[in-house]
């Protein structure tokens, strides 16, 4: 394999990692698929050796996933609403006719009649948080986008799913792209916004093949374009296609990418809510947060507010990865133990022993199995150094180790750096050659490694380098005897 630099060099030639590239035929480098690389050696090599790199097909339950291949996952619901999945539990909704046929278009009726403060207010009171990461209360989200005082604002549906080992976006735009359609009109009408956007992830053809003839079919039938049904609403609604760049994920980075800009991430203040996307308001929510929308606006607050825990209420998807003896796309409620969501859910390790369960992406930590027991809730999460994140949930079997761990993560961390801070810039592919120089034998200085590590803690812009180091810091909670025996 090529040193990082190179790669690094190669793989931010163009800033993206994939605007020049044809995906077919590609194999996968994401975590699941390397969780899963030894199922299928030759397949994880020619993926570890090809430039550029492509990080997450979303196929993590056939992993080491091709592109190409799009063989659907289980699809179950272990929660007492079918709050997402209710459409994809019956065959999908890829059509508007059977959309309305299942009960779409409720919500954005009950949206057009309400005061748009009456509708910040059932998801306020819903409890509905961020699924994109940082879980933060969607209700007040909506209600500062909307008290910006503005003639232009903007939806934009953060489609990027860019953390390996999540495929929920990428089921629930195939084959339910109505739902994010309507949930984005019922978004604009609650913020005041005429304009919207859905960033896709290029990685996902399927969803691009789906949203295109469901957006199509949604401007013929008026529920897009200058007056939605028939009423004063305005809502133009755009598809932009990413170009290969975790970093695109962040919200400031993919408004500059929506701007044509070079997708960095914008130091804050100022808060996109007040000068986001040509400098106007703008509401970033994730995919799976919005397709929750129409559910709460057609059932009640009350109704979503009882399922999940008194902190974290409501369902959330979790993708377990092909190590499960059931991978797939799940509901689960919020609270349900991760060792139900193992056993039960994903039916256990398909082989091996559990080293720990990577859930969110290799941004937050790995749970080791003494800690199974832990709710799967935010705060809960949180407490034991790991996260939600997106609900990718990847078992990784003992025939990994911790530092083969440590130095992925650390190779995809520095392949997908933005460059705009040092720690990040710089520090990243250091930690990511001291762990690889473990994998080749050699000891490594643990005073370096906390250095690195705590200046990616404090000084980094944004999660991808906070996040690394929070993966570093949970990985040395939890399994400190692994990592003390890598120091000199
Ligand atoms: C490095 C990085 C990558 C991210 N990638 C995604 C992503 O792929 N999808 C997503 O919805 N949010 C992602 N986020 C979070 C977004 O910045 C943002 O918080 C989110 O889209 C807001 O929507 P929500 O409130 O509905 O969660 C990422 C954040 C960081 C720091
Ligand atoms: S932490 Fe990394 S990805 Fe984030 S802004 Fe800094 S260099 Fe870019």
């Amino acid at each position: 394999m090529a040193p990082l630099a190179a790669q690094r060099h190669a793989a931010n030639g163009s800033y993206y990692h994939l605007s020049q590239v044809a995906l077919v035929g590609h194999a996968c480098e994401g975590m699941a698929c390397f969780a899963a690389r030894k199922d299928n050696p030759q397949c994880w090599d020619q993926a570890h050796a090809r430039m550029p790199p492509v990080f997450c097909l979303g196929q993590c339950y056939q992993a080491p996933a091709v592109f190409g291949n799009d063989v659907k996952p289980n699809v179950a619901a272990f929660a007492r609403q079918h709050v997402l999945l209710g459409n994809l539990l019956k065959g999908g909704a890829r059509r508007l006719e059977t959309y309305v046929e299942n009960g779409g278009g409720i919500a954005l009726r009950h949206a057009i009649a309400m005061p748009h403060t009456d509708l910040i207010s059932v998801i306020a009171a819903s409890g509905l948080r961020g699924r994109g990461g940082a879980g933060f209360p969607t209700g007040r989200k909506w209600a500062t986008v909307a008290a910006a005082g503005a003639s232009r604002k903007y939806v934009v549906a953060n489609a990027d799913e860019g953390d390996p080992g999540a495929f929920s976006d990428r089921l629930l735009m195939e084959d339910d792209p109505f739902l994010l359609i309507e949930a984005m009109l019922v978004a604009a009408i609650a913020v005041g916004a005429e304009h919207g956007y859905i960033y896709l992830r290029k990685e996902y053809p399927g969803a691009l093949a789906s949203l295109r003839m469901a957006l199509q079919e949604a401007y013929q039938a008026g529920w897009l374009g200058p007056s939605v049904l028939d009423t004063s609403h305005r809502f133009e609604l755009e598809l932009v296609i990413g170009q290969g760049s975790y970093v695109c994920g962040e919200e400031t980075a993919m408004l500059n990418s929506i701007e044509g800009k070079r997708p960095e991430v914008r130091v804050r203040p100022p808060q996109i809510t007040e000068h986001g996307l040509f400098s106007a308001p703008t509401l970033v929510n994730n995919v799976e947060t919005l397709c929750a929308v129409p559910w709460i606006v057609t059932h009640g607050a009350q109704a979503y507010a009882e399922l999940g825990t008194p902190a974290s209420r409501g369902t959330k998807l979790v993708s377990l990865n092909s190590l499960f003896r059931r991978p797939g796309l799940y509901e689960v409620e919020f609270g349900t133990p991760l060792r139900q969501i193992v056993e039960q859910v994903g039916g256990g390790m398909k082989r091996g022993r559990l080293l720990g369960i990577m859930v969110g992406g290799p941004l937050a930590g790995l749970v080791p199995p003494a800690l199974l027991d832990t709710p799967f809730a935010y705060e809960e999460m949180q407490s034991i150094g790991c996260a939600v994140g997106h609900g990718g949930m990847i078992a990784f079997a003992d025939d990994t180790s911790i530092s083969e761990l440590l130095a992925e993560v650390f190779r995809f961390g520095a392949l997908e750096s933005c460059g705009k801070c040092t720690p990040c810039h710089l520090g990243s592919p250091e930690l990511a050659a001291m762990w690889q120089a473990v994998l080749n034998g050699q000891r490594i200085s643990r005073q370096r490694w906390h250095a690195l590590v705590d200046a990616l803690a404090e000084s980094s812009l944004c999660g991808h380098g906070r996040g690394l180091a929070e993966f570093a810091r949970a990985i040395e909670r939890h399994y400190p005897q692994e990592v003390a025996r890598c120091f000199a």
